[in-house]
Parts: C-alpha cells; sequence; structure tokens
C-alpha cells in the first residue's frame, strides 16, 4: 500500500532524508562551472544519491557520463540516459560480464580495472557479446586500495589491455582517497600526487602510450584538481549533498550540506540526553574520517549536541551543555557523517525548498551491491 506523502516537512513522518534542493543546486552548478573552467570532463559518482533523475541533472549540467561500482547500479543507471558509463571498480565473474555487456548495447562503457585476469575476462564476455569496452588502468597513488603501482606494473597493465581484443584502452583512473583533509598535511600530499601523476604520464609517453583520459577526483580533494597536471576527468559523488566528513575535510561549508535526517525525539527520560528515532540503521555507523571523535553527525538545530552513540534504531544525543530544551515529539535535524551510506538506508528522499515537499525521489539503486 502507497501512502500519500506530506507536502510539508513538518508532516514528514520521521526518520525522512530531506535534500535542501536550493543547496544541491548550488553545488552541482559549482562543479560543473568549475570543470568546464579548468576543461576537466566531469563524470560524477552515482554512488552518493542512487537515483537516476539526479544523474539525468549531472548530465544536463554537462557532465559527460556517469559513474558507478556497481553492475547492478549501471543497470539502474541506465534510466538516466547516459552518453557513457564508467564502472569504476574491477567486474570479476562471468554472471556479472554478461550483464555489463548488456548495459553496454545501451551505452558506452569503460571499466578501471588492475589485473591481467580482469583485462582478459573482459576481453572474452566483449568478444562474446560483440561490443567495444572501454578500459582505464587503475593506479594506486596511495590509498592502498585497488590499483598497480606507477612505473613497471602500470606498463605491464597498459601493454596487456592494448593487446586484448575487444578493449579500447583509454588511459589512466585513480582515487585519492587517502586525502582526507585540505590542512597543510593535505597540500603536501596534493604537491605530492602532482609529481606522482607527472612522473606516471612521463613512463606512459615514454613507453609509447598517451592515455586520452587521465580520470582522479574525489570530493575533499574536487577544486583542487586543476594542480594536478595531466588530469582532465574528475569522479566527484558525495559534492552533491555533502556531509559532515567534507566540512570536517574543509572542503565546504555546513551551508553546502544539502542532505540532512529529519528525526523525532522519541524520549528525554534521562537528564541531559535525548533519544531519536534514528540509530545505525538510519544513519550508518561511520565515525568521522578525521580526527577521534565518536559521534554520528551533526545537529542543525544544537551544534554542541553530541550524537554519539546508536543502536539500531535509536540515537543517544547528549545535550547537556546545549543552550535548548528539547521536549519529546521535537523534530531536529542531523546532517549525517557519510551520506553515500545513509542515503542507501533510505527508500526515499524528500527534496525541500523551505517547509515545502517538492520531490520524492526512490533511491532506485540502493541496496545494487551485485
Ligand atoms: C573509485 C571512486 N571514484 C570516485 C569516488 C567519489 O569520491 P567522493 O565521494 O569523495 O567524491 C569514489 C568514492 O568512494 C570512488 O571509490
Amino acid at each position: 500500500m502507497t501512502r500519500p506523502v506530506a507536502s510539508r516537512v513538518r508532516d514528514l513522518d520521521t526518520p525522512a532524508l530531506l535534500i535542501d534542493l536550493d543547496r544541491m543546486e548550488r553545488n552541482l552548478a559549482k562543479v560543473a562551472s568549475y570543470g568546464s573552467e579548468h576543461h576537466l570532463r566531469v563524470r560524477p559518482h552515482t554512488k552518493t544519491h542512487k537515483i537516476p533523475a539526479l544523474a539525468r541533472r549531472q548530465l544536463e549540467l554537462g557532465s559527460v557520463g556517469l559513474t558507478v561500482a556497481k553492475v547492478g547500479e549501471a543497470e539502474v543507471m541506465l534510466d538516466a540516459r547516459p552518453p557513457e558509463l564508467l564502472v569504476a571498480f574491477p567486474v570479476i565473474g562471468r554472471s556479472k560480464l554478461d550483464r555489463l555487456m548488456h548495459v553496454a548495447r545501451e551505452t558506452a562503457v569503460t571499466v578501471s580495472l588492475d589485473s591481467l585476469f580482469a583485462a582478459e575476462q573482459l576481453s572474452a564476455a566483449a568478444g562474446d557479446h560483440q561490443v567495444e569496452v572501454g578500459v582505464l588502468a587503475e593506479v594506486d597513488v596511495g590509498l592502498g586500495r585497488v590499483g598497480v603501482a606507477p612505473g613497471p606494473a602500470l606498463l605491464q597493465l597498459a601493454e596487456a589491455i592494448h593487446r586484448l581484443p575487444h578493449l579500447r584502452w583509454d588511459g589512466v583512473a585513480f582515487y585519492p582517497g587517502q586525502i582526507k583533509s585540505l590542512d597543510d598535511e593535505g597540500q603536501r600530499q596534493i604537491a605530492r600526487l602532482a609529481e606522482l601523476i607527472g612522473e606516471m604520464l612521463a613512463d606512459l609517453r615514454r613507453a609509447g602510450f598517451e592515455p586520452r583520459i587521465v580520470s582522479g577526483g574525489s570530493t575533499p580533494t574536487l577544486f583542487e584538481s586543476h594542480r594536478l597536471p595531466g588530469v582532465n576527468e574528475i569522479r566527484p559523488g558525495t559534492y552533491i549533498f555533502n556531509d559532515r566528513n567534507t566540512v570536517l575535510s574543509g572542503a565546504c561549508n555546513w551551508h553546502e550540506c544539502a542532505a540532512s535526517i529529519l528525526v523525532t525525539v522519541v524520549s528525554t527520560a534521562k537528564p541531559g540526553q535525548i533519544i531519536v528515532d534514528g540509530g545505525s540503521k538510519t544513519f550508518s555507523s561511520d565515525r568521522p574520517v578525521t580526527g577521534s571523535e565518536v559521534s554520528f553527525g551533526r545537529v542543525v538545530e544544537a551544534e554542541n549536541a553530541v550524537f554519539g552513540k546508536m543502536n539500531e534504531e535509536h540515537g543517544f544525543v547528549d545535550v547537556g551543555t546545549v543552550n535548548h530544551d528539547f521536549g519529546v515529539g521535537d523534530r531536529v535535524r542531523i546532517i549525517p557523517n557519510h551520506v553515500c551510506v545513509a542515503v542507501n538506508l533510505h527508500e526515499c528522499v524528500y527534496g525541500i525548498r523551505g517547509d515545502d515537499v517538492v520531490e520524492v525521489w526512490p533511491v532506485a539503486a540502493r541496496g545494487k551491491l551485485q
């Protein structure tokens, strides 16, 4: 049974993930103009919003294509009619590859990968389905997650991709996820990254490989991307909404946080504490990526409140030092630490302007883990 959706925020049932559309639109416009000013292709990562209608808006603002992590997300994002889709994750296993080849019949598909095994499987699947697939060689620039080391391992991977049939070597991809803040240490890391990319591109060129695409980007380093010579594509995801981590990284301010979770105070029985109707199943258990504080979001109505503990459905907020009396039934908005995982927990998000609910988007790619 579908429930009628309230047209006012004050009437929405909680927990509800709210998107301030004015803020979101400003975030989208800012990155679109940064990309065009610096001649950077923008291929936003849709893992943050997981909503084809929002992906469509990104494309209408000039994004060249979309990025996803999972084949299931790629299938959903076809609804946004992207001219190209990058799966920024090695796709391993025949059944996933077969599904991806069906996607490749609908739009141009590129995969970033870091092994001969993944490249050979992809080449075989592309051959069976008679499609050509673009490939980016994934390089590790310090996160230590996926990606070959720059140098001989990268050259070997590029050569292998080059020689495999049905694959088109498009260039390289990296994800500077180890850079979590724009403080002095973050700036030093960005300078080192610029050097590393310069050396990597020089090595590739000496070996006869001219990458058409050098794809990087993350939200914390987003507006520093033009300082990385040779990078011509960025794949930010979080920027559309931003979150507490983005603020803590120094990459945006609170007024640029478009997403918040509306919750209701359900208990004030313990003095100095309120319990809200959202816990780890509403916010996720992600802690801040910088600092050592254990806390799960920022209470918009009381910035000194500490959302320091969660059970699945209960959020424990310490309001001992807050100059505000909360009562049962009050509603507060909390900006989550990590919005991407929070969105994945919600069936839908509500686009709001002031107190008006003007959009309700199902989170179509939530839970698409395969
Ligand atoms: C490979 C890759 N590219 C791009 C992104 C987007 O990063 P952010 O959400 O910081 O913008 C991510 C995020 O996890 C990623 O894993």
